[in-house]
């Protein structure tokens, strides 16, 4: 099936803001994670089918520390994912990772695991 593109500003945030302060991002903007362990972003993803697929994250770091996130899918922790430095804050770039879905509603969260929080978050591409 075609991937689409579930912006992070129309999905669930706890512990985070949605800015649109620094250029490249797509949709109308993207989440600032608030620099706390534990700000997540949390997408729902339905899948016509159970099948094992990519999740691709499109993020921006400026800075030159990885932001680690956890990732979970239906509430199980999937694997810690690395979200290191870009460059510049509009230096937006992907990462992919395989997860099981279930037919039907998928949840998805990427959750801060150091006191940085996340990365700045464009997207996430199913
Ligand atoms: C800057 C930047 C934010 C970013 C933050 C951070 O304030 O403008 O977009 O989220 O740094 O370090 O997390
Ligand atoms: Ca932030």
């Amino acid at each position: 099936e075609a991937a689409t593109v579930h912006e992070a500003e129309n999905a669930t945030i706890s512990q985070g803001v949605v800015e649109s302060d620094h250029a490249g991002y797509t949709g109308t903007g993207f989440v600032n994670y608030v620099n706390v362990v534990g700000s997540y972003v949390e997408f729902t993803v339905d899948a016509a089918a159970a099948e094992t697929t990519a999740l691709t994250f499109r993020f921006a770091n400026g800075t030159t520390t990885d932001r680690p996130m956890d990732i979970m899918v239906n509430g199980t922790p999937l694997r810690s994912v690395s979200f290191p430095g870009t460059g510049p804050w509009t230096s937006w770039r992907q990462t992919t990772v395989e997860a099981a879905l279930t037919a039907g509603a998928n949840t998805i969260r990427a959750t801060a695991t150091t006191a940085n929080g996340g990365p700045n978050l464009d997207s996430l591409t199913v």
